[in-house]
Order: C-alpha cells, then structure tokens, then sequence
C-alpha cells in the first residue's frame, strides 16, 4: 500500500489547525503519532516495499513525521498561550477591591492619650491603678471624713466581701482616680510627676449626663516649693493645647477634702463665647475641672516628712472633656458601641 504524503500532509495540517483546545490536539497527536498512529502504521508498510523504494518512502515518512510532531508543538504553544492570556483576563485589576472596614481607637481613648500625651510633653509621667481599692485609699488616706456622704452606699460600691489577705480591709470600686495618688506618694519620694487615666465607678442613675462608670484623669505633681501659681500656670498651658490658644480660662474657689486651697476650674462656654446658653446654663462658662495644693494630712497618711514638700492636684471627667470638645450631647453614646457614632471621630 502506498500513501499519499501529500494528502496526508494537508489533512493532518488542518486537524492540527482546527484543534481549538489541548485535548482535540492531543486526540490528533495519538492518531498520527501514537503507538497505533498512522506513523507505526506507514513503518509497518516499509516492510512490503522494493528494495529501491525503501530509502525514498523511508525519507517521506520521516520528514512527515518531523512536520506533524513541529506543527503540534507550535499549537501546543499557542493554546497554552490562549489560556494564560484568558486567565489573566479574568483578574482585571482595575476592579475596585473589596474594601475591609478599617477601625480606629474610640473617642474615649483619643482623649485620653490626647490629655496624657500633652502631660508628657511637659514631664509628666502616665501610671494606673486597680479599679478595686480598699476603703483607705479611696477615702480615709484622702483626708474624706467617716462621715462624709460620698462614702454612703448610695455613692460608691462596696465589695460584699473584705480584701482576703486582710480582713479588716474594706474594698470597693474606686469612685475616683485620687487613691492612685496614694499608691504614687506611698511608693517613689517627691519630685513625682503623674498623669493617671482610668475607670471609676458611682451607683448612679443612667441619663444623658450620669452613667455608673466613667473615666477620670488625675494628675500628682510633688516636690519642694510647689506653688498654687504652678497649679495655675501648669492647667492654663494644658487647656490651650487642648481647646486652642483662645480659649478663656478661670479659677473658682471650692473644696475638696485632699487639697487646700481646692478649685474649680472653668473655660468660657465654647458655644455662646461667655455670653450665656443653654449648654452653659446661662453661666457663660463650664466647669471642667477639680484642683488644688495636695492637703498635709494626705501627704502623713502617705508617711511624707512634715512640711517637707508641697504639691498640686487636679483631677478632670474625660467623658466630660470629650463632650465639650465634640459638642456630644449624651454620655451614653460613648458605651453603645453604634459605629455611625463612632466612626465620626
Ligand atoms: N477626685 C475628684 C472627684 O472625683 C476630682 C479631683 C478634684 C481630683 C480635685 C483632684 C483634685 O486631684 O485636686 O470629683
């Protein structure tokens, strides 16, 4: 039998051709080149040729070997090429991604690290306490009297249980940050200079401007010749850096039981300017913070030498501070975790 090269040629081209994936091609490949191919079969066939044809049909067949197994390559090549160029068409990277919501800290931690930052700048240092105190450092150490009312039920929570090494101990949820100043003074000897943030508690009940927890900021300054002008000096720097240097600041007489002289300090209503609102009560100014000279009677129950050193203290609500400075309304928002709140900061 013979075959014809040419006729083979032109039809194994066009399989080849037509061949749109790896899988036709390969199919096409077994049927020229496979073990039962038409290859095997035109070597076969050499077998029953003359002697002088042998060479001749021995030469086609090799050279219709070389051209099927090159053109196979080739469209090896270009459908490999067609699938990575498809593949890629599907990651088209100017699709806008699939954006993950990047959170932030909370408004109430932006205060806070706002306020001790601006301490730090000038020296202090940021220290904290536990939120379970004993009796004498949240009050007695305070120079708060036996019978003062804020040490009534109604105004700090009592622990039902004494401290377990020593049941003679009180404890409670401090309703102020003022105890860490005793573990301060009791712990390093003047000059001290502390910033302490951190939780307090009062059972009161929750509106708009009350809530059972909330955050304070005390500050400890200690050393030799500390003067009510430092105090002065010290607030006034710290409120500009917070509200801006416009901001209109004053003193006002009052009394705390851990510091004498003890005041208040108040900043020009932001909203009316001083003219009077009702966000300022018609006062014309809001009172922001507690402060005074550190009393002597605390400075013996921390076991300081007497007349020794004089210092300054102060103590501010951050949810207050944030509630100023943002124009919020409603202390709640700050702990109802509503992300279209929270994320306006
Ligand atoms: N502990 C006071 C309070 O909770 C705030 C305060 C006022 C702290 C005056 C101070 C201070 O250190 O000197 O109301």
């Amino acid at each position: 039998m013979n075959f014809d090269h040419e006729t083979e040629k032109q039809n194994s081209r066009q399989k080849i051709a037509e061949a749109a994936d790896a899988r036709t091609l390969e199919a096409v490949r077994v049927e020229y080149l496979g073990k039962k191919g038409k290859l095997t079969a035109m070597y076969a066939n050499l077998a029953v040729l003359s002697k002088e044809q042998k060479p001749e049909e021995g030469k086609r067949i090799n050279e219709f070997r070389n051209t099927v197994t090159q053109l196979i390559e080739e469209k090896k090549n270009e459908i490999a090429a067609k699938a990575r160029q498809g593949s890629q068409k599907q990651l088209d990277v100017t699709i806008p991604g699939v954006a993950h919501p990047v959170g932030h800290a909370h408004i109430l931690t932006q205060t806070i690290d706002d306020i001790c930052s601006t301490f730090e700048q000038m020296g202090f240092a940021v220290q904290e306490g536990p939120e379970i105190e004993t009796e004498f450092n949240n009050f007695t150490a305070l120079n708060i009297p036996e019978d003062h009312p804020s040490r009534d039920g109604f105004d700090t929570f009592y622990l039902k249980e004494p401290d377990p090494t020593d049941k003679k101990v009180n404890l409670l949820l401090r309703s102020q940050t003022s105890p860490v100043q005793i573990r301060i003074m009791k712990e390093y000897k003047p000059p001290l200079a502390f910033v302490v943030p951190g939780k307090v508690y009062r059972p009161d009940a929750v509106d708009a401007s009350h809530s059972f927890m909330f955050h304070q900021i005390e500050g400890l300054l200690v050393d030799k010749d500390v003067k009510f002008s430092d105090l002065k000096g010290l607030l006034t720097v710290f409120l500009k850096r917070l509200f801006g240097e416009k901001i209109k600041m004053r003193l006002r007489p009052h009394f705390f039981p851990f510091t004498e002289p003890s005041a208040e300090v108040d900043i020009a209503c932001y909203i009316c300017g001083g003219k009077g609102c009702s966000v300022c009560g018609r006062k014309g100014w809001l009172e922001i913070m507690g402060c005074g000279m550190v009393h002597p009677r605390v400075f013996k129950a921390v076991g300081y030498p007497k007349r020794k050193y004089t210092g300054l203290a102060f103590g501010l609500g951050v949810e207050r501070m944030a509630m100023l400075k943002h124009g919020i309304h409603d202390i709640r928002l700050f702990y109802e975790n509503d992300v279209r709140f929270l994320e306006q900061f």
